[in-house]
């Protein structure tokens, strides 16, 4: 199937196809309409026992937005973004409910746990992935950026989070300026099994990073595999920012679990 499906003739489905991650926008501000459509879009994504277990902060203030661009890498254009919405796991408000109501029963009240982060997580990735796509389908452009979670005390303090809240992902949108000329690329494995995981053998996992390897004008390997790889870990998995972010997630974790509600 061609990746980009351009020919496809289903809305939905073009939307999905057509995507690309949007990193320059006009300066127009969003308008009060289109962010109500794409923040109504996000509450409606699946949520588990329907309980919206996520949170959207969205951020106007420029000096804020500055602050988040600098947290995030110093990745200006956050800043320049017209719309800022930070995507946050919830279980705040149910925690609260809980122990104001099921305690007052005397019914066994399990504290917070593990399974409550993952899905609380989900929720909040499913929402914003509504939301970029209702945003695409009115013809807004968006980027995700996951350094948010960097910074676990400056970013509660400046977000204001309570226990049992954390960041989960920043979405930027506005109108596109420049957009990719095409959509990018992926894997060049297959990520879909029949049945059962299958693992690939060394020779077929080579194949992953070649789509992602850069081209020469000539349509040669512009560097060979083993020297990409490298290169792309010690970039993103193996940096700092990488470490980084890793500390201050499990500090979100460690507050949530080791601070029961009430105690
Ligand atoms: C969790 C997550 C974190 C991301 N973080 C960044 C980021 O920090 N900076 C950025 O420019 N793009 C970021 N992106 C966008 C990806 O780079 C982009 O989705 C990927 O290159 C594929 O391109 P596409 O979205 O145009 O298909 C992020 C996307 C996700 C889902």
């Amino acid at each position: 199937m061609d990746q980009t499906m351009s020919e496809y003739t289903n809305e939905t489905i073009k939307t999905i196809f057509e995507r690309t991650s949007v990193r320059s926008f006009l300066p127009e501000p969003l308008s009060e309409e289109d962010r109500k459509l794409i923040t109504d879009a996000a509450l409606r994504a699946p949520t588990g026992g329907k309980m919206s277990k996520f949170s959207i902060i969205d951020v106007r203030d420029p000096a804020r937005k500055k602050r988040i661009a600098e947290i995030c890498d110093h990745q200006a254009f956050i800043a320049d973004a017209p719309g800022v919405y930070v995507y946050l796991g919830d279980f705040s408000r149910w925690y609260r409910m809980i122990y104001k109501h099921v305690g007052t029963l005397n019914v066994d009240i399990n504290y917070p746990r593990e399974d409550e982060i993952l899905f609380s997580i989900v929720d909040a990735a499913l929402a914003a992935e509504n939301m970029a796509l209702a945003a695409e389908g009115i013809g807004l452009g968006s980027c995700f950026i996951a350094d948010i979670v960097i910074k676990h005390d400056e970013v509660k303090e400046l977000l204001k989070l309570p226990k049992y809240v954390m960041p989960v992902m920043l979405g930027i949108f506005g109108k596109p300026k420049a957009r990719p000329s095409k959509p990018s690329s992926r894997i060049g494995v297959p990520v879909v099994y029949e049945d059962y995981y299958r693992e690939l053998p060394d020779d077929e996992l080579a194949d992953m990073i070649m789509p992602l390897i850069p081209r020469t004008k000539d349509g040669e390997l512009a560097m060979t595999p083993d020297d990409y790889i490298t290169r792309y870990y010690i970039r993103r998995l193996g940096s700092w920012l990488s470490f980084a972010r890793t500390e201050s997630v499990k500090a979100y974790f460690k507050d949530w679990l080791e601070s029961p509600y009430g105690e």
